[in-house]
């Protein structure tokens, strides 16, 4: 089945150039020249690449996959698939919403402009295919429910296949999220701002979208169903709220890289 690319990160020319930097400084154990997600990002500029996805089927040993998981993996999205201050991989709604041709293109390709490094030996990464596989597999064995409960039955598209209106997207988030977020997403009591440009200078805009589709029910972000009781948002508004937040991001953020950047596991949460 052919899908449409993932969309590609919206983060400012800067900020990626940063990241691919940081991917350079060899960020899974040896320098890597990524000349895929270079690309990929130049490309993301004008026109999204279309790509193919590899929709095969789970393919693999779920025991080999969690050994490769420990080793190149864990340390970002920890033992459990719930490390980092990005979507959990481990989220069984993340697992609904995902094909496994998009968990293979994230995990070959990286996510350029953001930590996520690209592992397929073709984009200069470590990992063969049949690893990446075997991966896939292990991780839904491990945390994916496969439709079952606590998964969303009908989740809209992983992947946004048209621009968001960020004008509308501000209503959808009066509507749906500024009762914790706070007016514009600046923060009050119970949620910290999510229109923190450090914040939103190190997740793409795809991770903003999983995390609206799946939520973060370890820190309390519910998922596209739980904002409003009763009242799921249509892919339409998920797409809106997400062009919003991307249209906060600056070119300069504070601090671009903190050092909670997202690496380990456990900081999960702990700063923002
Ligand atoms: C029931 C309260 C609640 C609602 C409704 C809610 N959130 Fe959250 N959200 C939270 C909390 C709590 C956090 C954790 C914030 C913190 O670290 O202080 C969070 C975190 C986030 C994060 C950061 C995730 C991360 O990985 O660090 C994003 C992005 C986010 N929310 C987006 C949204 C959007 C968009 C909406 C509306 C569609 C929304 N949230 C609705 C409570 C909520
Ligand atoms: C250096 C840290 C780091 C390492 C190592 C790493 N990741 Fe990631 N990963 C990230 C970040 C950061 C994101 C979120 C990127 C974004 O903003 O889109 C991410 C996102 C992902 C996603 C997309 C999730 C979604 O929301 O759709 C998948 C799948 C994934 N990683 C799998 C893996 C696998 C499998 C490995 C090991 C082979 C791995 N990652 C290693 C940092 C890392």
């Amino acid at each position: 089945m052919a899908h449409d690319e993932p969309a590609a990160s919206g983060a400012p020319a800067k900020l990626a150039i940063k990241n691919i930097g940081l991917m350079l400084s060899g960020d899974i154990g040896k320098p890597i020249l990524d000349a895929d997600a270079i690309l990929a990002f130049l490309h993301g500029w004008s026109d999204r690449p279309r790509a193919v996805l590899d929709e095969r089927p789970l393919a693999g040993a779920a025991s080999r996959g969690a050994d490769v998981f420990a080793r190149e993996c864990e340390r970002c999205h920890g033992p459990q698939g719930t490390g980092g201050l990005f979507m959990h991989i481990g989220n069984v709604d993340l697992l609904s919403t995902a094909s496994n041709g998009y968990l293979r293109y994230a995990i070959r390709k990286g996510r350029p402009g953001t930590a996520m490094p690209a592992f397929a030996q073709s984009a200069g990464g470590l990992l063969t295919d049949a690893q990446v596989d075997a991966i896939v597999t292990g991780i839904r064995t491990r945390w994916g429910k496969q439709g079952g409960a606590g998964a969303l039955q009908n989740p809209p598209p992983y992947s946004a296949s048209a621009a968001g209106n960020a004008a509308h997207g501000a209503e959808v988030f009066a509507t749906y999220c500024s009762t914790c977020h706070g007016a514009g997403g600046k923060g009050n009591a119970s949620a910290s701002s999510i229109v923190d440009p450090a914040y939103l200078s190190l997740v793409s805009d795809q991770d903003l979208r999983t995390t609206v589709i799946a939520g973060r029910a370890d820190i309390g972000s519910p998922n596209l169903c739980g904002d409003v009781a009763g009242k799921c948002m249509t892919a339409q508004e998920v797409t809106d709220v997400v062009a919003w937040l991307a249209s906060q991001r600056v070119e300069t953020p504070g601090q671009p890289y903190p050092n909670a950047a997202p690496g380990g596991p456990e900081k999960s949460g702990a700063t923002k």
